[in-house]
């Protein structure tokens, strides 16, 4: 399946996100510049304490919390989601430390543009401790995926990684520090790349022109 770039304008992205919002802010300072041909129309999150929250404010950006334990059901909740997140017209939507697998609705309507970063090299150490059983497991060398998102976890296809040493005296914290440097530099060149070019799925191979 081929995505074409948006014509004439920016590509819209819709950014999710749980957490401090260092891979938001490095996206929100790459759209300043035009040429970069993306804007953030809006950021989500699953949680009202998430940071980059305020930092999405601060840009002047709309966001949207979507808490799990307001709906009934996961379902209901997925598609809540699956509409706030429609409403903005994204072209591309990125979890950026969005700590929620999305459900059959949501995969439904953006499968094929809702891609994510991960800490670890996949199909290495998918899930949410990903740094530290690297580290525990000794490996010498891991580093940051960015890859299109599939009904399982972690395991769609792979747009793009970069590789991340490990070194003898790391612990947790530096290990995922020296990832998150790697990871937004992808990301940020990665998402640019997709903006202004499009790409194509096929199977899980991934193309971009
Ligand atoms: C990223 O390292 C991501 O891979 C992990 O959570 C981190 C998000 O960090 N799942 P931030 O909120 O963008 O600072």
């Amino acid at each position: 399946m081929r995505y074409a770039p948006a014509a004439g304008r920016p590509c819209r992205l819709v950014v999710l996100i749980s957490g401090t919002g260092s891979n938001l802010a490095a996206l929100l300072d790459a759209c300043t510049d035009p040429a970069y041909g993306a804007t953030v129309v809006a950021v989500g999150a699953d949680r009202e304490s998430a940071g980059g929250l305020k930092l999405a404010s601060d840009a002047g950006v709309a966001t949207f919390v979507d808490r799990v334990k307001e709906y009934p059901t996961r379902d209901a909740w997925d598609l809540a989601l699956t509409e706030h997140v429609a409403e903005h017209g994204p072209d591309l939507v990125i979890s950026a430390g969005f700590l929620k697998l999305v459900g059959p609705v949501f995969l439904d309507r953006f499968e094929g543009r809702y891609i994510n970063t991960h800490n670890t090299l996949l199909p290495a150490f998918p899930g949410m401790d990903g740094p530290r059983e690297a580290l525990e497991y000794g490996v010498k060398i891991t580093g940051a995926t960015l890859f299109f998102v599939d009904a399982g976890m972690d395991s769609g296809p792979i747009l793009a990684q970069a590789a991340v040493p490990v070194h003898q005296d790391d612990d947790v914290e530096t290990l995922t520090e020296r990832i998150k440097v790697a990871e937004r530099a992808q990301l940020v060149e990665c998402v640019g790349r997709l903006a202004r070019d499009g790409w194509t799925l096929s199977g899980r191979r991934v193309t971009i022109p």
